[in-house]
Formats: C-alpha cells, sequence, structure tokens
C-alpha cells in the first residue's frame, strides 16, 4: 500500500524564530499521534534543517531539503551539495521545481544531475514535474510531462519504489489559489503512472508515490486525496501555518488509504 505524504514546501519563508514555533507548535500533537500510512515531510530553507532535525527528532516527521546542487564538491559559492545533505542524514530533496526551472533556467538536463548525486548520496529525490497554463491550453500538457520525465530519468536506475518521489505541479495552480480539480490532477497522475509501467516495470508504477502540488489547502485536499493515483501533497502556502499543516495531517489520516 502507498503512504500518503503531506509534504511541506516551505521556499523562502520563515526565519528562525518563526521555524522555532511552528515546531513547537506540531512537535507534541506529531509525536503521540500514530501516523499508520501518512508521510510528514518538512522542507525549510537550508539554514534551519539541522535545527529542525532536532526540534523535531522525536517526531515522525522527516526533514528535506528544497534543492540540492549540480555539482559533486568544489568552488560553487553559495551551493549545497548532495554530500553536505547526507552528512545531516536527510532522507529526501524536492528538485526540478517549476520555480527553479523558471528563475534559475534549470534544464531537465540540470535536474537529472542532481537527481543522480541525491541518489549517489543514498537521498530520494521528490521530481516535480508541471505544465504552464500555455502549454496546458495549447493542449501540450501530457507531451511537456512526458518530457519532462523522460529528460530527468533518462537512463536513471530506479531500485524500488522507496527511492524517489514525484510530484506533479501544474505551474498555473502554483500560488494562484486556482487548484487543479481532483479529475485534472488524476488525468496526469494516471499518465505520469502509465509512463513508469512502460518504462520501469508494473511494481515500481504501483507503488511509486506520486504527490500533487498547487494550491492545496485543507479544503481541498480531501477531494484530491480521493483519487486514486494521488498519493499526497507538496504544500506551498499552507504549510506555512502550524495548524493547516495538522488539519491536513488529520484529513490524510481519515482518507481513503
Ligand atoms: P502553493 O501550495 O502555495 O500553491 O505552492 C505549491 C508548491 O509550489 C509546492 O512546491
Amino acid at each position: 500500500m502507498r503512504k500518503i505524504v503531506i509534504a511541506g514546501n516551505w521556499k523562502m519563508y520563515k526565519d528562525l524564530e518563526d521555524v522555532r514555533a511552528f515546531c513547537k507548535a506540531i512537535a507534541s500533537s506529531l509525536k503521540t499521534k500514530d501516523l499508520g500510512s501518512v508521510l510528514p515531510i518538512l522542507a525549510p530553507a537550508y539554514p534551519f534543517l539541522a535545527l529542525m532535525q532536532r526540534e523535531l527528532a522525536d517526531t515522525l516527521v522527516k526533514v528535506a531539503a528544497q534543492d540540492v546542487s549540480a555539482h559533486a564538491e568544489g568552488a560553487f559559492t553559495g551551493e549545497v551539495s548532495a554530500a553536505m545533505l547526507s552528512s545531516l542524514g536527510l532522507e529526501y530533496s524536492i528538485i526540478g521545481h517549476s520555480e527553479r526551472r523558471a528563475h534559475h533556467n534549470e534544464s531537465n538536463e540540470i535536474v537529472r544531475e542532481k537527481l543522480l548525486l541525491l541518489m549517489d548520496n543514498g537521498i530520494k529525490p521528490i521530481l516535480c514535474v508541471g505544465e504552464t497554463l500555455a502549454q496546458r491550453d495549447a493542449g501540450e500538457t501530457q507531451k511537456v510531462i512526458l518530457d519532462q520525465l523522460e529528460g530527468c530519468l533518462r537512463n536513471v536506475t530506479i531500485y524500488g519504489a522507496e527511492d524517489i518521489m514525484i510530484a506533479y505541479e501544474p505551474v498555473w495552480a502554483i500560488g494562484t489559489g486556482r487548484t487543479a480539480t481532483g479529475e485534472q490532477a488524476q488525468e496526469v497522475h494516471r499518465i505520469i503512472r502509465t509512463w513508469l509501467k512502460n518504462t520501469y516495470n508494473d511494481v515500481l508504477a504501483d507503488e511509486l508515490p506520486i504527490l500533487y502540488g498547487g494550491s492545496v489547502k485543507p479544503e481541498n485536499i480531501a477531494g484530491l486525496l480521493a483519487m486514486p493515483d494521488l498519493d499526497g501533497g507538496l504544500i506551498g502556502g499552507a504549510s506555512l501555518k502550524a495548524d493547516q499543516y495538522l488539519e491536513m495531517i488529520d484529513i490524510a489520516l481519515k482518507s481513503r488509504k
């Protein structure tokens, strides 16, 4: 059975005090709760990774990075390597987010380099894919998603479904309040799962978690989680508020799986 992942991507929000307050607000309830098949993940900015690991050490929350360098090591001022993240004991890192692709010109090839470095260092990539509104309106959604999957995973061996997650994040739904309907998300999640089946194998396609991201919030997450191929959310804005994050975990606990 696939897990339900409730992953918060905090982007460039929250300072030290905010991070501490958030951890304090969620730690006690996530310590005692039986989360069953729900996996909570939170991705703060780099400076707070180690602090959050400490603050949430007694909980089931996994702390993740939002990105990683495409280089293994060297004179790359401001970059953080996969080996550094691994030395912290991190298990997950987001890569290929549309904000990185758009504002930092990250191609599928660069995302692939990052993915390989993460996997070499024992960190599970949360690989983001998604189409823009113009691409959707032009009827290119499937082509864009398949191009991204093929580009980012070209000749990449995936041994098990726990090695990687994929997040479908339609660019037009990110930070806009305009969520994809459950049916719109399901259609693309099915495309992704079918691609995994054709490229890898049935077991991997069946077990690999595919998350949805784009204006997910407590009000709409139940409808999204009801979709058969949707295994959780990669959540921006609504994950910044402790009460909303906890509420989404509660809703996930009550959902089908
Ligand atoms: P929002 O939930 O704020 O739309 O952000 C989604 C996202 O980009 C998560 O990675």
